[in-house]
């Protein structure tokens, strides 16, 4: 089960259950990617059969989607009390730390993460590892003033950055940014890290998710399955 179709029903299942957890009254905050995709279809399902709930989108794409699905979005941060996010990742560690920003938009996820009461990771069984990490480059946002200096406070630690491009151009965030993904072999210790790339100046944000998970919910060939935070 891991040609793209498959891996897109394992999404599907994953994101159903993970929207269970939504209570007539949440304010929830949306993620980004295909998998959050997932979410917010099944969200919608639920609102037209009843359900009364509204959205902090973390992206364009997904505010787009949602409004055309009915959901009702929050408009501004004023009204922020976000009850549960449910979001997607890009690598999931044993410890339920993560990688995201693979679809850039790691700054607003980070945000409604950090916003939330409850956060819950909703993924497919190829996205677990061991050890984050290669493959999977790590995304950090930068300012475009001064980026490669900030490249390059960045190579002093050890790491590679490469500036993210698209369809020929530099990426750029929502917020205006570039992205720098790191390639590092094994993130043994993300707390560290974290801390080392968010002390360099022009740094926003890093894609590095740590502690911040409280529920993961995985599809796998032989069905959805739950992991709990440790530390809670
Ligand atoms: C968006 O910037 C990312 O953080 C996504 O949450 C992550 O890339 C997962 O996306 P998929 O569900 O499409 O794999």
């Amino acid at each position: 089960m891991n040609s793209p179709g498959d891996i897109e029903t394992l999404k599907r299942r994953a994101a159903a259950a993970a929207v269970e957890y939504v209570r007539d009254g949440m304010v929830v905050g949306l993620g980004t990617g295909s998998t959050a995709k997932h979410v917010v279809l099944t969200l919608a399902e639920r609102v037209r059969a009843g359900l009364v709930m509204k959205g902090v989108p973390t992206s364009r794409e997904t505010a787009e989607l949602a409004r055309r699905s009915g959901i009702t979005l929050l408009e501004t941060e004023d009204e922020w009390v976000i009850d549960l996010a449910i979001d997607g990742a890009d690598q999931v560690d044993p410890q339920l730390n993560l990688i995201k920003g693979g679809g850039g938009a790691l700054l607003r996820e980070k945000i409604v993460a950090a916003a939330a009461r409850q956060l819950i990771i909703v993924i497919d069984h190829t996205k677990r590892v061991p050890v984050l990490g290669n493959p999977m480059p790590l995304p950090v946002e930068v300012v475009p003033f001064g980026w490669g200096s900030t490249a390059r406070k960045i190579e002093e630690l050890g790491i590679k950055p490469v500036l993210r491009k698209r369809d020929g151009g530099i990426f750029r965030t929502e917020g205006g940014h570039y992205i720098l993904d790191l390639h590092v072999d094994r993130i043994e210790d993300p707390v560290s890290l974290e801390a080392r790339l968010n002390a360099i100046p022009g740094v926003v944000e890093t894609g590095l998710f740590v502690g911040r998970t409280d529920l993961l919910i995985v599809g796998t060939p032989q069905g959805v399955e739950i992991q709990k935070a440790s530390r809670r």
